[in-house]
C-alpha cells in the first residue's frame, strides 16, 4: 500500500485499530433532518470526540470551518430523496477533482444490493474506487437498505459487505444485527463499521449494540442520529467513544453517560 493511502487510513482508523466516525450527511436525501437543521451548530459540542466526520460537499463548504483538524469522509453519491420514486436510484454526484480539492481523507457512497439499482450502484462503486485509488484515497462503501429496514439481517448484510469489499472498498459501513453479526464481519476482508439507524427508545440499546458489534469484530461505528438526535449528545458520544477506544462494556458506558449527563454544562 502506498504512503498516501496508508496515511489517510491511519487518520481514520486510530492506532488501536478502532474508529468513531460521526456522519452528518443525512440531508442529502432527507432535507433538514431533525436536530441537523444547522449541521455546523449540531456538531459544535461533539466533533472533537469523533475520529472523522462524514458529510457532503455542500455541508462541508457552507457549515464547517476549514481550519477544523478532523479528517473528512466525503459522501459522493446521491440524487434521490425521500419523496422521490426510489431511494436506491443513486449516482455519483461529486467528481474526483472535488474530492481532492476538498482535501477529503476518504470518499463514501451507497450501494443498494438486491434493489432494482444494484448493478448501477455497484458499477458506480467500482468506478469510484478506480478514481480514488489513483490518488491514494480510500473508499468507504455504505451498504444501504433504503426504506426496507427489515433487510438488516446477517445473510443480506454479509453478502453486501463482501461484495463491496470485492469491488475495492477499503472500509465498509453496514448495519448491526443481533443474530450472527460475526458472520457479517468474518466474511468481509476489510474493516467494518456499524451505522446506528433511526434513534432508539433508550440510550442503553445503543451501548448494547455498539459493544456487541465490537466484540464480534467491527472496528467501530459511523453513527449519527443516536448521538446528535439524543437529549445529551456530548454524554452519548463520550460513552460510545469509551466503548470503542477504552474497552468499556455497555453497562460501564451507560454509567459514564449518566455521570456526564449529571455534570453542569
Ligand atoms: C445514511 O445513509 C447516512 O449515510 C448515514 O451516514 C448513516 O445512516 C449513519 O447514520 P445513522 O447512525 O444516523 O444511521
Amino acid at each position: 500500500m502506498d504512503w498516501g493511502m496508508k496515511n489517510r487510513l491511519s487518520q481514520l482508523i486510530q492506532k488501536d485499530g478502532k474508529a468513531l466516525f460521526l456522519p452528518i450527511d443525512h440531508g442529502y436525501f432527507q432535507g433538514p433532518t431533525h436536530r441537523l437543521e444547522k449541521p455546523g451548530e449540531t456538531i459544535k459540542p461533539i466533533w472533537q470526540y469523533a475520529d472523522a466526520l462524514m458529510m457532503t460537499r455542500g455541508v462541508l463548504r457552507n457549515c464547517i470551518d476549514p481550519a477544523i483538524s478532523k479528517p473528512i469522509i466525503l459522501r459522493v453519491s446521491g440524487a434521490t430523496t425521500v419523496v422521490g420514486e426510489d431511494l436506491a436510484n443513486e449516482n455519483l454526484v461529486t467528481s474526483i477533482q472535488e474530492i481532492i480539492r476538498l482535501n477529503a481523507s476518504a470518499a463514501s457512497m451507497s450501494v443498494f444490493i438486491g434493489s432494482k439499482y444494484e448493478h448501477q450502484t455497484l458499477s458506480n462503486l467500482a468506478k469510484l474506487v478506480d478514481q480514488c485509488e489513483d490518488y491514494g484515497i480510500p473508499v468507504m462503501a455504505v451498504t444501504a437498505v433504503g426504506r426496507e429496514l427489515e433487510k438488516r439481517e446477517a445473510r443480506f448484510l454479509a453478502l453486501s459487505c463482501r461484495v463491496a469489499a470485492e469491488l475495492g472498498a477499503r472500509v465498509v459501513k453496514t448495519y448491526y444485527c443481533k443474530e450472527k453479526f460475526e458472520k457479517v464481519v468474518d466474511g468481509c476482508p476489510v474493516p467494518v463499521v456499524i451505522a446506528g439507524g433511526p434513534k432508539t427508545e433508550t440510550q442503553q440499546e445503543v451501548f448494547d449494540f455498539v459493544y456487541d458489534g465490537i466484540q464480534k469484530g467491527a472496528i467501530g461505528v459511523n453513527l449519527g442520529r443516536n448521538i446528535w438526535q439524543t437529549e445529551h449528545p456530548v454524554a452519548a458520544i463520550r460513552a460510545i467513544r469509551a466503548i470503542i477506544h477504552e474497552n468499556f462494556d455497555a453497562k460501564e458506558a451507560n454509567n459514564l453517560y449518566e455521570q456526564i449527563k449529571a455534570e453542569k454544562p
